[in-house]
């Protein structure tokens, strides 16, 4: 069919405007690409924004260091399902890629010899295991905010075309599977908009609004993993969903492992530091999954503390007002207005939130996506890239460590641009629209123009799948509730079908975007959950009481889950780059 839509034609379509998609757009605007940025928020308010704790990189400015025991750190995190050629490649680009940050304005701490403040974080290690590292290079406790400005500020500079509050509605594909673009909508005013490109980069976060406590900002709602999906392209090891070991309990806002780094610790009700119990060698500093678990434990076993025993205690107010105040500034103000605690005075009420999709749309390192072909071979999808947390490249296989996050975004937006270029040097003319790729895209758009039919409104229905996925696929999992929440999320994903949207509500299309994006997170939702109720093993964060142990004779795979909810499995990267493979190990902390 024909459209009369207004369109717009660039070398290079980013959709997302966090550190990842910047990173990447200003390595193409300085290669003179054109490159539009389109971002459903202002590009300074993208989730890369909320990232406290800091970035990874083996400076050793405050103890010895090097990039191989990162690398080996990486892979012990990640519970041997990262792919070791990327894990090598990014631990390899981090000091570069910090000093990088450094010169284009990220005014990082600083240590009394003027070089960068690192602090230390979990599960990193000198040696190969031995004692504490401290590699996470950090601005105080908002250093996802410094980046992301300063990366704004240089793309302002390279002359980066932005289209902001622009919701991204599904990509463009002719008959041979290129991706052309997408159609998008403008919120404003709810008009449709296409971008014709040469390429098209992902970088639209993870889905942390899959679950009802989390860390992530509202908008957070996986659209680039959904698009992927709904174009055809199975997504990887969605089962394994990071819980951060201390939200704001009950509530859920990020209060940084960097209060554990700067000397914090937990308590249970009975005063007990129970961490040394769980990981003798790094206690508080273990990793984010045995965190998560440990506290888990402590309040299911009783050892909780307050009135209802739900939670434990984060302790900082030993380490004086100094420190806190220098180092630790956000996540106090963070305490005081959702707590109305101070942690100068006081221990702060902590639970494990969601805070990271560790799985997304599979890539190769140059953020090419891939997709399986014949005889379980891969191809890259022509046109097509991922960076961040949206994509699964797979640096953090099936736990991600704390500060590899802002790092993956800046090593791989970097490697994905740098790819870009010479895709465009090699496909040098736009292939034209073909007629009828957008009958899908308008499709989807157009169905939520539909009046609400009956009483149920979008934000019941999102309420109701968020409180599912935190019930039936939490920290800890078991067959029998994972059965019952995938049969849960189904029903919902019906009725979500048969939902319409509040005309009242219809202010700027809010209410239609609503709907859109919980389109996206439906989809993600049962893939998560679809994958975490077939994996029958525990690995990183994917834990099985039914299922205790790792199973790598059977399990050390990714998973690839498919729009028609069937699954398939692919190897994982075991052989490095240049270096000898870590093979998979016992994991203690
Ligand atoms: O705890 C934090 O500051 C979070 C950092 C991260 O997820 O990398």
């Amino acid at each position: 069919m024909r459209h009369n839509i207004p369109k717009r034609t660039f070398d290079t379509l980013i959709i997302g405007a966090g550190g990842g998609g910047l990173r990447a757009a200003l390595q193409l605007s300085e290669a003179e690409a054109n490159v539009a940025v389109v971002s459903k928020v202002y590009p300074t308010r993208s989730h890369t924004v909320a990232a406290q704790g800091g970035i990874n990189a083996a400076l050793g400015n405050v103890s010895p260091d090097h990039w191989h025991w990162h690398m080996y750190d990486t892979i012990k995190g990640s519970d041997y399902l990262g792919d070791q050629d990327a894990i090598e490649y990014m631990c390899r680009a981090a000091s570069q890629i910090v000093y990088e940050l450094e010169h284009s304005g990220v005014p990082f701490s600083r240590l009394d010899s003027g070089k960068i403040y690192q602090r230390a974080f979990g599960g990193q290690s000198q040696n190969f295991g031995g004692d504490q590292a401290e590699r996470t290079c950090a601005a105080a406790d908002r250093t996802g905010h410094a980046i992301l400005h300063s990366l704004y500020q240089q793309n302002i500079r390279a002359k980066t075309h932005f289209f902001n509050e622009y919701l991204a509605i599904d990509l463009i594909q002719n008959q041979d599977g290129v991706v052309l673009g997408a159609l998008l909508l403008d919120i404003a005013t709810g008009e449709p908009l296409v971008i014709h490109a040469r390429t098209t980069l992902l970088a639209t976060g993870g889905a942390g609004q899959i679950f009802r406590t989390n860390t992530n900002a509202s908008i957070n709602t996986g659209d680039g993993i959904a698009m992927a999906l709904r174009a055809g392209i199975p997504i990887q090891d969605m089962e394994f969903f990071q819980f951060h070991p201390t939200g704001v309990a009950g509530k859920g806002m990020l209060l940084s492992e960097a209060a554990r780094g700067e000397g914090g610790y937990l308590l249970n009700s009975e005063n007990e530091r129970f961490m040394e119990r769980y990981a003798p060698h790094a206690k508080d500093l273990a990793s984010r999954d045995v965190v998560s678990r440990a506290i888990y434990k402590e309040v299911h076993e009783g050892r909780g503390c307050g009135p209802n025993k739900d939670h434990v205690l984060l302790k900082v107010n030993h380490l004086g007002a100094e420190t806190i105040l220098s180092r630790l500034p956000s996540i106090r103000n963070l305490a005081l207005t959702f707590l109305k605690m101070d942690m100068i005075d006081e221990p702060i009420p902590v639970y494990p939130t969601a805070h990271y999709t560790m799985g997304g749309i599979p890539t190769n390192r140059f953020g090419q996506v891939v997709k399986p072909v014949r005889h379980g071979a891969e191809e890259p999808v022509p046109g097509l890239y991922a960076v961040g947390e949206c994509a699964c490249v797979s640096v953090h296989g099936a736990n991600r460590l704390g500060g590899n996050s802002l790092l993956d975004i800046v090593v791989f937006g970097r490697a994905a641009g740098n790819h870009i270029i010479e895709y465009l040097k090699n496909n040098r003319y736009h292939i034209d629209l073909p007629e009828g790729c957008l009958d899908q895209p308008l499709q989807r758009l157009h169905r939520w123009e539909k009046k609400n039919r009956n009483s149920e409104t979008i934000p019941e229905i999102r309420a109701e799948m968020q409180n599912v996925m935190e019930k039936y696929c939490g920290v800890y999992r078991i067959e029998s509730l994972l059965k019952e929440g995938c049969k849960k999320i189904r029903d919902l994903r019906n009725r979500l079908s048969e939902a319409g949207i509040d005309d009242q509500s219809r202010v700027f299309n809010t209410s239609r975007v609503e709907a859109l994006e919980l389109e996206n997170l439906m989809e993600l939702a049962l893939a998560t959950i679809t994958s975490a109720l077939a994996r029958k093993e525990s690995r990183g964060a994917h834990s099985r009481e039914d299922y205790p142990e790792r199973d790598d004779r059977t399990w050390l795979k990714h998973s690839l889950y498919s729009l028609d909810g069937s699954l398939d499995y692919k190897p994982v990267r075991m052989k490095p780059l240049t270096v000898e493979a870590f093979p998979p190990k016992i994991r203690q902390y």
